[in-house]
């Protein structure tokens, strides 16, 4: 399987977001990266049900939703009714990670677990067979356009090694400071999604970006 490429919305002009919208409907994108943020689990507020709503209404793409959220137990449910496709919480913010990831596959999502820069991708090792999706940060989350930490390499060959070992399907996905110097070693190392929310919507030309981030590369 090629490489993903998933642009992300928290980056998007909201002034503007149907014409953004429309941007990643009608180029190579794959996803569409939501991020929700609650000011608790992260120092930063996003959006919540009423624009993730709106968005599904004109998104033709996935919504791969990014729970920054404490107790996202809570609104699994809303956010199936708002239309989340993919699903992922917080390996931090789940007491009972196992639970959180049935309920999410039981309302019919694809289930992804997130990890901050600061945790170990050895946390996964009993939930890898269960997951969709491991979103590796690569910033500590919070707000878009940070710089890319470098050590994500090594947590990516190791989730791959443990991906391999355990026949899991999960996809590797990397969030935070995506660029395209950095991309196709990402992709070269392991990766399967990349999230891009500063390099694709402060360039010039953003469909033109999101082909270059398609790209092989190396
Ligand atoms: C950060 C978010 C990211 C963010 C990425 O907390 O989870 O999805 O939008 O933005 P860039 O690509 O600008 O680092
Ligand atoms: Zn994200």
């Amino acid at each position: 399987m090629s490489h993903l490429v998933a642009p992300s919305v928290l980056s998007a002009d909201f002034g503007n977001l149907q014409r953004d919208i429309e941007m990643i409907n009608s180029s190579a994108a794959d996803w569409f990266h939501v991020d929700i943020m609650d000011g608790v689990f992260v120092p930063n507020i996003s959006f919540g049900f009423p624009v993730l709503k709106a968005l599904k209404q004109h998104a033709k793409k996935p919504l791969d939703v990014h729970l920054m959220i404490v107790d996202p137990d809570r609104y699994a449910q809303a956010f199936k009714d708002a239309g989340a496709d993919v699903l992922t919480v917080h390996l931090e913010a789940c007491t009972h990670l196992h639970r959180s990831i049935q309920n999410i596959k039981n309302l019919g999502m694809k289930a992804g677990v997130a990890i901050n820069p600061h945790t170990s991708v050895n946390m996964l090792q009993d939930i890898i067979e269960d997951i969709d999706l491991v979103c590796v940060m690569s910033v500590n989350p919070g707000y878009g356009g940070q710089k890319f930490i470098e050590h994500t390499y090594k947590k990516i060959s190791a989730l791959k090694e443990m991906i391999i070992q355990s026949h899991s399907k999960a996809l590797i996905e990397i969030d935070g400071g995506v660029d395209l110097n950095n991309y196709a070693k990402l992709v070269h190392t392991g990766a399967d999604v990349l999230v891009a929310g500063n390099t694709v919507f402060s360039s010039k030309d953003p469909k033109q970006t999101i082909i270059e981030l398609k790209k092989e590369g190396l």
